[in-house]
């Protein structure tokens, strides 16, 4: 139907989409009707009762039928805007019990997304089509908006809580997602890629995490990774010990363990050992320190693996 093309809106890119656009295109038909008519009404009128001599204008103080139409008509207009209203914001404020959920922090002046495996990429997510994605978002510093005009959704983004967006991508390619509140010199600088893949596409990045660590040394890729993966809360690397054994000086060195059969020996750090450590660290605990690290496996890729491998051989 004509009235529920949009001429003027970006393209529809999730599930939800054209939902909102019939609803705003309906809302803005009835503005353009009543605009006509009442502006129209008002141009006649003004015109043909205009002044002229000799002319008595009848004494009419009220018209109860008029009065009634033009109370109950716009009361039920409202009533149907309401609830139509109603019913699409609450498909959009209430995500699928079984959507994707994408961490979103916005800071002055980036976004940083963070998948449920751990994943992390800084303005450009991936998405796999057709599958509801909820995005929780939270600000480190000021007032933020997360904008994604194709999907149709925007919310604020606010210091110290939790809000939430959430939408089903319909089409595969390049969207665009831009902060809309304003946050400060860089404001026009929060813009983010919306990636929508098809599925196996979708995998391939998840398992690869993009192309990010292809810019980075191995060595920097693994502090980056010590930093973001939480290695640095216990492992230090300036030769002082805390929760776990600091990685400097270490590599190609014996270190005394207790197997995880109880018995003592030695072993020297080398790739083996360092992998084994990530992935199974009670295997191999190093005297005096507690079995307390959790298993890293499934939770770091290969790149950043051989990352951190070359982090701590350079810890020298
Ligand atoms: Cu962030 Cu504007």
């Amino acid at each position: 139907m004509f009235w529920t093309r949009s001429y003027w809106l970006p393209p529809q890119g999730s599930a939800f989409s054209n939902e909102v656009d019939v609803l705003y295109m309906a809302l803005f038909w009835l503005s353009v009707f009543f605009f006509v008519g009442i502006t129209g009404a008002a141009v006649y009128f003004s015109w043909k009762y205009r002044y002229r001599p000799g002319r008595v204008t009848p004494h009419l103080t009220h018209n109860t039928p008029l009065e009634i139409i033009w109370t109950v008509i716009p009361l039920i207009l409202c009533v149907i805007i309401f609830f139509w209203g109603m019913d699409g914001f609450m498909k959009y404020a209430v995500a699928p019990g079984e959507s994707m959920e994408i961490q979103v922090t916005a800071k002055k002046w980036l976004w940083q997304f963070e998948y449920p495996d751990g994943t992390r990429s800084v303005n450009e997510i991936h998405v796999p089509v057709n599958k509801p994605v909820r995005f929780v978002m939270t600000s480190e510093d000021v007032l933020h908006d997360f904008f994604v005009p194709d999907m149709r959704v925007k919310h604020d983004i606010i210091p110290g809580r939790y809000t939430e967006i959430w939408f089903t991508p319909t089409v595969i390619g390049e969207h665009h997602a831009t902060c809309a509140e304003y946050c400060g010199k860089g404001h026009s600088d929060m813009q983010a890629k919306v990636m929508v893949d098809t599925p196996e596409k979708f995998a391939d990045w998840m398992a690869t995490g993009g192309d990010e660590w292809m810019r980075h040394t191995p060595e920097e890729w693994g502090k980056i990774q010590w930093e973001q993966k939480g290695c640095q809360t216990c492992h230090n690397i300036d030769g002082t010990k805390s929760k776990g054994p600091s990685w400097k000086g270490i590599w190609g060195e014996p270190v005394k363990v207790k197997a995880s059969d109880g018995k003592e020996i030695t072993v020297v750090v080398d790739e083996n050992y360092v992998r084994e450590s990530m992935m199974v660290p009670g295997a191999k605990v190093v005297d005096g320190f507690d079995n307390i690290m959790p298993t890293f496996q499934g939770l770091l890729r290969e790149n950043e693996i051989r990352g951190l491998v070359a982090f701590i051989k350079s810890l020298k």
